[in-house]
């Protein structure tokens, strides 16, 4: 019935918008683009088994995981789903342990108004509005350039803050293989000052050059109005073989990411968020290489292993990541001239501590034996630590941790 409806929609407007196109030049190219958007919502959006209505106003396809978009990638056809890794790491850290003492584990917002069938997977459908907020259909669903940290250059060149506009706090381990990495990261609603800025959460998996061809594979929270319409905190994941230029996306909005999860919608909100003063919340995440099948999974919380990425779509990442970042991300457009009052984290610095400032704990890299373990000489990163910051701690129930974030624009950062 649903898909019935899509489609005459997508018929009618096959016939309408090439009419209406002919009144006016400008006209004919704005309704060229609608088809263009129309033809894209109908890739990315599968005909449904069910829907969910979220109360944040999301709409949840419950869509048969052997029709995931992915596997529309030619070099998927034949793909046989791996319905589990052969592999799991284990931590210095039982999952089971921190459940107890630690903050109350976290679920999305949309399950308070129904679950997808097993053999299904819960996708966020998109709509034309967030196709149309994009600059074009092709940056739809991307990270805008030059959003590479560089923790090598420690020392940011004067012009490098105001061109590439993206602000960093991270702290990241380099020099050795990596097969994965993990962190528990607590959960705030940052404040966005332009639609077309963001602030995300995120541990990043990084093989290759900065240049051109680099592999990273990132997951972890993220506010964007841009990509979703709204101020709202999500789960997100994102991966690129070629340094952020033609290949990768965010979630499951090109084919790359193969789901297998029933339970958890990549994009979806996360529920609940911490407070100032108020309860702490934060998510587990967990990305490493299958051993046996060379593809990199990855598990939110401790229940949920949500899919993979094959590991021929990546180069350097086929074999192992040489680095490994956790921390924030902010975008700095300085649309009034001034720095931007986007918050990282919790909009607090790090110096506030647990309840004010954003965290995140038990860092770990998975090694060359599979075994996650604590990462050696841990170096931190940013561009202007007046404006976000970070420093690391070490302590038995948070292993290796940090707090990082900060306001923004202030006197100090002008
Ligand atoms: C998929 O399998 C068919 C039939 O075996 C074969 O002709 C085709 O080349 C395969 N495609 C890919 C991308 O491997
Ligand atoms: C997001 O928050 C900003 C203020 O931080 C507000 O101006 C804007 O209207 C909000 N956007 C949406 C879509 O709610």
């Amino acid at each position: 019935m649903d898909m019935k409806v899509k489609l005459g929609f997508f018929l009618l407007s096959l016939f309408l918008i090439p009419s209406l196109g002919t009144a006016a030049r400008a006209g004919g190219s704005a309704a060229h683009r609608n088809l263009e958007v129309r033809r894209h919502l109908t890739r990315l959006n599968k005909p449904p088994i069910k829907s969910i209505k979220s109360p944040d106003g999301d709409i949840i396809d419950c869509v048969h995981i052997s029709h995931q978009a992915a596997f529309d990638h030619p070099l998927l056809k034949n793909h046989t789903i791996q319905m589990r890794p052969s592999y799991h790491p284990e931590g210095l850290f039982s999952d089971s342990k921190q459940e107890t003492i630690g903050p109350k584990p976290i679920a999305q917002l949309w399950q308070t108004n129904g679950r997808c069938p097993k053999g299904t997977i819960p996708t966020r459908r998109t709509r034309t509005d967030d196709v149309l907020r994009a600059s074009s259909i092709q940056t739809f669903g991307k990270k805008i350039h030059k959003t590479i940290p560089r923790p090598t250059s420690a020392s940011p060149e004067p012009d490098l803050i105001t061109q590439s506009g993206h602000q960093h706090a991270i702290a990241y381990v380099e020099g050795d293989e990596y097969y994965g990495a993990k962190a528990t990261i607590n959960v705030w609603d940052p404040k966005i000052q332009q639609p077309n800025e963001f602030s995300l959460s995120q541990l990043w998996i990084l093989g290759g050059s900065f240049a051109s061809d680099l592999n990273s594979i990132e997951a972890g929270w993220q506010v964007s109005p841009d990509l979703y319409g709204d101020n709202n905190t999500r789960l997100f994941t994102y991966w690129t073989s070629d340094a952020y230029q033609a290949t990768g996306c965010y979630n499951l909005l090109c084919s790359g990411f193969i789901q297998i999860n029933n339970e958890i919608a990549l994009g979806a909100s996360i529920y609940p968020i911490s407070g100032y003063r108020d309860p702490q919340f934060d998510i587990s995440i967990l990305v490493w290489k299958d051993p046996k099948e060379g593809n990199w999974w990855m598990q939110f919380g401790k229940d949920y292993v949500l899919g993979y990425w094959p590991a021929f779509m990546f180069s350097y990442l086929s074999d192992s990541a040489s680095m490994i970042e956790w921390g924030g991300e902010v975008v700095n457009s300085q649309s009034d001239g001034q720095h931007t009052t986007t918050e990282m984290g919790s909009g607090h610095f790090p110096e506030e501590g647990f309840g004010k400032a954003s965290y995140m704990r038990n860092i770990q890299v998975v090694d060359s034996s599979n075994n996650l373990r604590a990462p050696k000489d841990i170096d931190i990163f940013t561009e202007q630590s007046n404006c976000y910051d970070v420093q690391l701690g070490k302590s038995g129930d948070w292993g290796n941790y940090f707090y990082y974030g900060g306001p923004g624009r202030n006197p100090n950062c002008p």
